[in-house]
């Protein structure tokens, strides 16, 4: 496994794929089960499989949520290493904005609802970062968490409409046992609080309405940004401990 600190030596390793179909994970580190199953997934279905791991202070409208973000590199180069990942690409910010943000790629509605509407700017930074990706990283496919299925369909829509050719792969949530979507945020959370956060899961899906669902996970003691239905499918954002949790399920 090769790993790229600059972007030019990226681009002279990329060169030597030339010819070889190359799947690729954005990914901002502190990793865990679910992005072990995009990065196997992409193994299976490429020739050449490129992770990028960039804490992105564009999509971060929080400072603090910035700073707490956990960064534990050596641990998840371990676990790309075991996963099979051939290259990895591990820029800072000054290589990935060495002019700052002179351009920004925004869009229409879609990013005014639910996380757009509550972290102000968040999706600009996300496709901002996640086009300057794709781009160096010229690959076929590019696999993207369901778990983030707001930002999914916004990063598909961009590069459909800018005819970015990589193909946006959806791939399913995965859970803990108790149900809690993975998330690097869970790191942040006590054990009793992964315990609790896994009732957002339960009454998304059990719940008859989304009015009732939030009104369910305030009585559990969490302090709910929206739950909404849009898609067919039913999201939450909650903060349990001062932890931003998100998930999302088919409408029941
Ligand atoms: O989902 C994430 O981890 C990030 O939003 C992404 C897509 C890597 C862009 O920074």
């Amino acid at each position: 496994m090769h790993v790229s600190k600059t972007v030019s030596e990226w681009l002279e390793r990329r060169k030597a794929l030339q010819g070889k179909s190359i799947g690729f994970v954005p990914t901002m580190g502190a990793l865990h089960r679910g992005h072990a199953s995009l990065v196997e997934r992409s193994c299976a279905e490429n020739a050449v499989t490129v992770v990028s791991i960039f804490v992105n202070p564009l999509q971060f409208n929080d400072p603090n949520d910035l700073k707490r973000y956990p960064r534990p590199i050596e641990t998840d180069l371990a676990m790309l290493g075991d996963l099979g990942t051939d290259e990895v690409l591990l820029p800072g910010p000054e290589e990935l904005y060495p002019n700052g943000y002179p351009f920004l790629v925004t869009a229409d509605a879609l990013t005014s609802l639910m996380e757009g509407r509550h972290r102000p700017g968040h999706f600009n930074g996300v496709m901002t970062v996640v086009l300057k990706l794709l781009n160096l990283a010229r690959a076929d496919r590019a696999y993207f968490g369901e778990k983030d299925y707001q930002q999914l369909r916004i990063i598909a829509g961009m590069a459909a409409d800018l005819f970015v050719p990589t193909a946006i792969v959806p791939c399913a949530t995965i859970r803990a046992e108790n149900g809690l979507a993975l998330s690097s945020r869970n790191a942040l959370l006590s054990d009793a609080g992964r315990a609790k956060a896994a009732t957002i899961h339960r009454v998304l899906t059990q719940c008859a309405t989304a009015a009732d669902a939030q009104a369910a996970l305030e009585g559990e003691g969490l302090i709910v940004d929206y739950v909404e239905e849009h898609w067919g499918r039913r999201f939450a954002a909650a903060f349990l401990e001062g932890v931003r949790l998100i998930d999302n399920v088919a409408v029941p």
